[in-house]
């Protein structure tokens, strides 16, 4: 399986920061490992162009479920895969919270990132209140079950475990924690989508960095990490692209 360092760079990042990006292809994830940047929209053109032909992929941070049309500062999937996209984070929790987007729609964004040829990357993931209740199972497989669309595979969708009270916080749960949950997220797609499922790629979000990421990386389950802060610089990011 291809595992993957994802960095979500959300809306930081201007041209200056493209010097990341022409460092980070210097970075050489080991063999069958992937390494992602979804830097903002302004950037992804150019980024595209500076990481062609290296081991770096781009992606975009939402797409809007609609092809084309009157839907002011949206951006279509077709568009990003213009711009040079492979992939698309969706749902992140930021987004559900800013924007109050909802698992169905949610879903038909990856329906419509599917059509555009991207990978979409699935996010979901608890409060710090709904883990104290003891709701984090029942909370992921409600979003799970309602923002993957119909069809979704190992190569059209990567999903995202983000607990939201590890987001940016230094605080990542412990490892037995995210064993847990990747295991109900891998046993419950299986159910869903078949054996194909095994292969999907289970990321793990929140506060990972340099000094976490490989013993979060051997958890069973988890195929790689989506990263915010610690994307940001091709020396932080490059140094976790090296634990996969
Ligand atoms: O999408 C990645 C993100 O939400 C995690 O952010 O800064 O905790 O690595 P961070």
């Amino acid at each position: 399986m291809r595992k993957i360092a994802a960095g979500n760079w959300k809306m930081n990042g201007t041209k200056a920061s493209l010097e990341e990006i022409r460092a980070l292809i210097g970075a050489h994830p080991a063999p069958g490992c992937e390494m992602l940047i979804c830097p903002p929209a302004t950037l992804i053109a150019a980024a595209a162009e500076a990481a062609n032909g290296s081991a770096l992929t781009i992606g975009g941070q939402d797409c809007h479920a609609a092809a084309s049309g009157a839907h002011t500062g949206d951006i279509s999937a077709a568009m990003l895969a213009d711009a040079g996209a492979s992939y698309v984070i969706l749902g992140h929790s930021e987004r559900r919270a800013d924007h109050g987007e909802t698992d169905a729609q949610i879903a038909a964004r990856a329906l419509a990132a599917r059509a555009a040829g991207l990978t979409a990357v699935i996010c979901l993931g608890e409060t710090e209140a709904e883990r104290d209740a003891g709701r984090t199972l029942d909370v992921i497989g409600a979003q799970l079950a309602g923002s993957l669309p119909e069809g979704a595979d190992a190569a059209n969708t990567v999903v995202a475990y983000e607990p939201v009270w590890a987001i940016g916080t230094g605080r990542t749960p412990g490892l037995e924690q995210i064993a847990e949950v990747h295991d109900f997220l891998r046993a419950r797609l299986i159910e869903r989508f078949g054996a194909g499922a095994r292969e999907m790629r289970l990321l793990y979000g929140g506060s990972v960095k340099a000094s976490n990421a490989g013993e979060i990386f051997a958890v069973a389950n988890v195929d790689g990490a989506l990263v915010g802060g610690a994307s940001l610089k091709a020396a932080d990011f490059g140094a976790i692209v090296a634990a996969l």
